[in-house]
Protein backbone atom coordinates (compact mmCIF):
# COMPACT_ATOMS: atom_id res chain seq x y z
CA UNK A 1 0.00 0.00 0.00
CA UNK A 2 1.40 3.53 -0.97
CA UNK A 3 2.62 5.80 1.92
CA UNK A 4 -0.06 7.61 3.67
CA UNK A 5 -0.52 10.51 5.48
CA UNK A 6 -0.44 10.45 9.45
CA UNK A 7 -2.93 12.11 10.94
CA UNK A 8 -2.63 11.49 14.63
CA UNK A 9 -1.09 10.06 17.38
CA UNK A 10 -2.59 8.52 20.27
CA UNK A 11 -1.52 6.33 22.95
CA UNK A 12 -2.10 3.14 21.97
CA UNK A 13 -3.10 4.16 18.16
CA UNK A 14 -2.11 5.97 15.42
CA UNK A 15 -4.60 7.58 12.65
CA UNK A 16 -3.50 7.78 8.95
CA UNK A 17 -5.33 9.00 5.89
CA UNK A 18 -7.59 6.37 4.24
CA UNK A 19 -7.42 5.23 0.70
CA UNK A 20 -10.94 6.99 0.47
CA UNK A 21 -12.74 10.54 1.50
CA UNK A 22 -14.40 9.66 4.87
CA UNK A 23 -12.12 7.03 5.64
CA UNK A 24 -9.15 6.43 8.23
CA UNK A 25 -6.74 3.71 8.35
CA UNK A 26 -6.40 3.36 12.69
CA UNK A 27 -3.35 1.41 13.02
CA UNK A 28 -2.76 -0.50 16.53
CA UNK A 29 0.38 -0.20 18.63
CA UNK A 30 1.73 -2.30 21.57
CA UNK A 31 2.35 0.73 23.72
CA UNK A 32 0.78 0.83 26.81
CA UNK A 33 0.07 3.67 29.09
CA UNK A 34 -1.33 4.08 32.17
CA UNK A 35 -2.59 6.44 35.27
CA UNK A 36 -2.72 9.37 32.04
CA UNK A 37 0.54 8.02 31.02
CA UNK A 38 2.16 8.54 34.00
CA UNK A 39 3.34 4.70 33.71
CA UNK A 40 4.45 4.05 30.42
CA UNK A 41 5.37 0.28 28.61
CA UNK A 42 5.22 -2.24 26.18
CA UNK A 43 3.18 -5.45 25.38
CA UNK A 44 3.98 -7.55 23.21
CA UNK A 45 1.77 -8.37 20.49
CA UNK A 46 -1.15 -6.27 21.97
CA UNK A 47 -1.84 -4.08 18.93
CA UNK A 48 -2.21 -7.36 17.10
CA UNK A 49 -4.96 -9.09 19.19
CA UNK A 50 -6.99 -5.74 20.12
CA UNK A 51 -7.31 -5.24 16.47
CA UNK A 52 -9.09 -8.69 15.74
CA UNK A 53 -11.01 -8.37 19.18
CA UNK A 54 -11.85 -5.16 17.92
CA UNK A 55 -13.08 -6.34 14.87
CA UNK A 56 -14.65 -9.02 15.83
CA UNK A 57 -16.52 -7.50 19.02
CA UNK A 58 -17.65 -4.32 16.38
CA UNK A 59 -18.96 -6.55 13.64
CA UNK A 60 -21.18 -8.83 16.10
CA UNK A 61 -22.22 -5.73 17.42
CA UNK A 62 -23.23 -4.30 13.80
CA UNK A 63 -25.02 -7.46 13.31
CA UNK A 64 -27.45 -6.63 16.14
CA UNK A 65 -27.90 -2.95 14.73
CA UNK A 66 -25.10 -1.16 16.39
CA UNK A 67 -23.80 1.52 14.62
CA UNK A 68 -19.76 1.78 14.31
CA UNK A 69 -16.91 3.36 12.37
CA UNK A 70 -16.00 0.12 11.53
CA UNK A 71 -15.57 -0.92 7.88
CA UNK A 72 -12.79 -3.79 7.88
CA UNK A 73 -9.41 -5.12 9.26
CA UNK A 74 -6.66 -4.70 6.51
CA UNK A 75 -4.11 -6.33 7.94
CA UNK A 76 -2.44 -7.67 11.01
CA UNK A 77 -1.79 -4.17 13.15
CA UNK A 78 -4.60 -2.02 10.67
CA UNK A 79 -8.15 -1.60 9.80
CA UNK A 80 -10.58 0.78 7.99
CA UNK A 81 -12.97 2.94 9.57
CA UNK A 82 -15.40 6.16 9.03
CA UNK A 83 -13.91 9.42 9.24
CA UNK A 84 -15.95 10.49 12.37
CA UNK A 85 -16.26 13.70 14.23
CA UNK A 86 -15.38 12.36 18.00
CA UNK A 87 -17.65 13.51 21.10
CA UNK A 88 -14.68 14.50 24.02
CA UNK A 89 -16.52 11.69 26.15
CA UNK A 90 -14.86 8.68 27.71
CA UNK A 91 -18.24 6.94 28.78
CA UNK A 92 -17.76 3.86 31.17
CA UNK A 93 -20.16 1.24 31.88
CA UNK A 94 -20.10 -0.60 35.06
CA UNK A 95 -21.67 -3.65 36.03
CA UNK A 96 -19.12 -4.67 38.81
CA UNK A 97 -17.31 -2.61 41.42
CA UNK A 98 -13.76 -1.88 40.27
CA UNK A 99 -11.03 0.33 39.87
CA UNK A 100 -11.66 4.13 40.21
CA UNK A 101 -15.30 3.25 41.73
CA UNK A 102 -14.36 1.07 44.33
CA UNK A 103 -11.32 3.77 45.37
CA UNK A 104 -13.50 6.85 45.47
CA UNK A 105 -16.43 5.10 46.94
CA UNK A 106 -15.08 2.76 49.27
CA UNK A 107 -17.06 -0.27 47.71
CA UNK A 108 -15.91 -3.53 47.64
CA UNK A 109 -14.11 -4.80 44.26
CA UNK A 110 -16.00 -7.21 42.77
CA UNK A 111 -19.56 -6.24 44.15
CA UNK A 112 -22.01 -6.97 41.57
CA UNK A 113 -23.84 -3.96 41.49
CA UNK A 114 -27.96 -3.87 41.72
CA UNK A 115 -27.90 -2.16 38.23
CA UNK A 116 -25.88 -1.11 36.03
CA UNK A 117 -24.00 2.57 35.98
CA UNK A 118 -23.00 4.98 33.47
CA UNK A 119 -20.25 7.77 33.79
CA UNK A 120 -19.39 10.68 31.68
CA UNK A 121 -15.61 11.37 31.81
CA UNK A 122 -14.24 14.90 29.61
CA UNK A 123 -11.86 13.66 27.14
CA UNK A 124 -8.91 15.59 27.97
CA UNK A 125 -5.28 14.93 29.23
CA UNK A 126 -4.34 18.20 30.47
CA UNK A 127 -7.12 17.50 32.83
CA UNK A 128 -6.99 14.52 33.62
CA UNK A 129 -10.00 13.34 32.12
CA UNK A 130 -12.18 14.42 34.85
CA UNK A 131 -15.32 12.94 35.38
CA UNK A 132 -18.37 15.06 34.64
CA UNK A 133 -21.94 15.21 34.56
CA UNK A 134 -24.83 15.44 31.66
CA UNK A 135 -25.36 19.04 32.87
CA UNK A 136 -21.46 19.65 32.02
CA UNK A 137 -21.64 17.83 29.12
CA UNK A 138 -24.96 20.09 27.09
CA UNK A 139 -23.79 23.41 28.98
CA UNK A 140 -20.22 23.45 27.55
CA UNK A 141 -22.20 22.31 24.25
CA UNK A 142 -19.61 18.54 23.87
CA UNK A 143 -23.45 17.10 23.60
CA UNK A 144 -26.93 18.18 22.94
CA UNK A 145 -29.86 15.89 25.06
CA UNK A 146 -30.70 14.46 22.17
CA UNK A 147 -27.10 13.24 21.15
CA UNK A 148 -26.73 11.69 25.33
CA UNK A 149 -30.19 10.35 24.34
CA UNK A 150 -28.52 8.32 21.63
CA UNK A 151 -25.34 7.19 23.29
CA UNK A 152 -27.07 6.00 26.42
CA UNK A 153 -29.52 3.93 24.33
CA UNK A 154 -26.63 2.60 21.99
CA UNK A 155 -24.12 2.28 25.59
CA UNK A 156 -27.26 0.32 27.10
CA UNK A 157 -27.16 -2.65 24.06
CA UNK A 158 -23.79 -2.79 23.76
CA UNK A 159 -23.83 -3.54 27.45
CA UNK A 160 -26.46 -6.20 27.11
CA UNK A 161 -24.70 -7.67 24.18
CA UNK A 162 -21.43 -8.40 25.07
CA UNK A 163 -22.14 -9.06 29.08
CA UNK A 164 -24.07 -11.91 27.16
CA UNK A 165 -21.33 -12.55 24.12
CA UNK A 166 -18.58 -12.95 26.92
CA UNK A 167 -20.27 -14.45 29.73
CA UNK A 168 -20.62 -17.46 26.87
CA UNK A 169 -17.47 -17.99 26.85
CA UNK A 170 -16.90 -17.59 30.33
CA UNK A 171 -15.43 -14.44 30.73
CA UNK A 172 -17.40 -11.25 33.19
CA UNK A 173 -17.71 -8.02 31.64
CA UNK A 174 -16.99 -5.97 34.98
CA UNK A 175 -16.74 -2.52 33.03
CA UNK A 176 -15.71 -0.74 29.78
CA UNK A 177 -15.17 2.36 27.91
CA UNK A 178 -16.82 3.76 25.30
CA UNK A 179 -16.27 6.65 22.34
CA UNK A 180 -18.65 8.13 20.26
CA UNK A 181 -18.38 10.17 16.94
CA UNK A 182 -20.73 12.40 14.69
CA UNK A 183 -21.23 10.83 10.86
CA UNK A 184 -22.49 12.92 8.12
CA UNK A 185 -24.14 11.42 5.33
CA UNK A 186 -25.51 13.95 2.69
CA UNK A 187 -26.67 16.28 5.56
CA UNK A 188 -27.74 13.77 8.20
CA UNK A 189 -26.16 13.04 11.34
CA UNK A 190 -25.75 9.45 13.07
CA UNK A 191 -24.18 8.94 16.16
CA UNK A 192 -21.90 5.79 15.93
CA UNK A 193 -19.66 4.04 18.28
CA UNK A 194 -16.01 4.51 17.60
CA UNK A 195 -12.32 4.14 19.07
CA UNK A 196 -11.47 0.14 20.33
CA UNK A 197 -13.23 -2.18 21.80
CA UNK A 198 -10.59 -4.35 23.40
CA UNK A 199 -9.05 -5.20 26.85
CA UNK A 200 -6.97 -2.17 26.85
CA UNK A 201 -10.81 -0.24 27.75
CA UNK A 202 -12.19 -3.08 29.71
CA UNK A 203 -12.16 -4.86 32.86
CA UNK A 204 -12.65 -8.75 31.85
CA UNK A 205 -12.49 -11.53 34.66
CA UNK A 206 -12.65 -15.43 34.58
CA UNK A 207 -16.08 -15.61 35.28
CA UNK A 208 -15.05 -19.05 37.58
CA UNK A 209 -11.71 -17.78 38.84
CA UNK A 210 -11.80 -14.26 38.99
CA UNK A 211 -8.39 -13.88 37.18
CA UNK A 212 -8.31 -10.86 35.27
CA UNK A 213 -7.54 -10.62 31.81
CA UNK A 214 -7.05 -7.11 30.87
CA UNK A 215 -4.89 -3.83 31.07
CA UNK A 216 -5.35 -4.09 34.90
CA UNK A 217 -2.27 -6.83 34.95
CA UNK A 218 -0.48 -4.17 32.87
CA UNK A 219 -1.64 -1.20 35.24
CA UNK A 220 -1.00 -3.29 38.36
CA UNK A 221 2.28 -5.37 37.94
CA UNK A 222 0.12 -8.91 37.82
CA UNK A 223 2.87 -9.97 35.12
CA UNK A 224 1.94 -12.70 32.44
CA UNK A 225 0.15 -9.61 30.66
CA UNK A 226 0.28 -10.76 26.70
CA UNK A 227 -1.18 -14.17 28.28
CA UNK A 228 -4.19 -12.03 29.52
CA UNK A 229 -5.13 -10.61 26.56
CA UNK A 230 -4.01 -13.53 24.38
CA UNK A 231 -6.68 -15.47 26.82
CA UNK A 232 -9.80 -13.70 25.55
CA UNK A 233 -8.71 -13.74 22.10
CA UNK A 234 -8.63 -17.38 22.29
CA UNK A 235 -11.89 -17.71 24.05
CA UNK A 236 -13.44 -15.57 21.07
CA UNK A 237 -12.08 -18.14 19.06
CA UNK A 238 -9.81 -15.24 17.25
CA UNK A 239 -6.58 -15.91 18.29
CA UNK A 240 -4.19 -14.96 15.28
CA UNK A 241 -3.32 -18.80 13.27
CA UNK A 242 -0.16 -18.64 13.45
CA UNK A 243 -0.16 -18.01 17.12
CA UNK A 244 1.49 -15.48 19.85
CA UNK A 245 4.84 -15.84 17.04
CA UNK A 246 2.78 -13.78 14.17
CA UNK A 247 2.00 -10.79 16.16
CA UNK A 248 5.10 -8.27 15.17
CA UNK A 249 2.93 -7.44 12.03
CA UNK A 250 4.02 -4.72 9.88
CA UNK A 251 5.92 -1.42 10.09
CA UNK A 252 4.37 1.85 10.13
CA UNK A 253 4.87 3.90 7.27
CA UNK A 254 4.96 7.83 8.00
P1 LIG B 1 -11.69 3.19 36.06
O1 LIG B 1 -12.23 2.23 37.06
O2 LIG B 1 -10.20 3.40 36.16
O3 LIG B 1 -12.46 4.48 36.05
O4 LIG B 1 -11.92 2.53 34.61
C1 LIG B 1 -13.19 2.13 34.19
C2 LIG B 1 -13.07 1.44 32.83
O5 LIG B 1 -12.68 2.34 31.83
C3 LIG B 1 -12.07 0.30 32.79
O6 LIG B 1 -12.63 -0.77 32.05
C4 LIG B 1 -10.89 0.86 32.07
C5 LIG B 1 -11.47 1.92 31.20
N1 LIG B 1 -10.62 3.08 31.05
C6 LIG B 1 -10.16 3.45 29.80
O7 LIG B 1 -10.44 2.79 28.81
N2 LIG B 1 -9.38 4.57 29.69
C7 LIG B 1 -9.05 5.33 30.75
O8 LIG B 1 -8.34 6.32 30.59
C8 LIG B 1 -9.54 4.93 32.05
C9 LIG B 1 -9.17 5.73 33.26
C10 LIG B 1 -10.31 3.81 32.14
Amino acid sequence: MARRRQLYEGKAKILFEGPEPGTLVQYFKDDATAFNAKKKGTITGKGVLNNRISEYLMTRLAEIGVPTHFIRRLNMREQLIREVEIIPLEVVVRNVAAGSLSQRLGITEGQRLPRSIIEYYYKNDALNDPMVAEEHITCFGWASTQDLDDIVALTLRVNDFLSGLLLGVGITLVDFKLEFGRLWENDEMRIVLADEISPDNCRLWDSKTGEKMDKDRFRRDLGKVEEGYQEVARRLGILPEAGPRDMSGPEVMQ
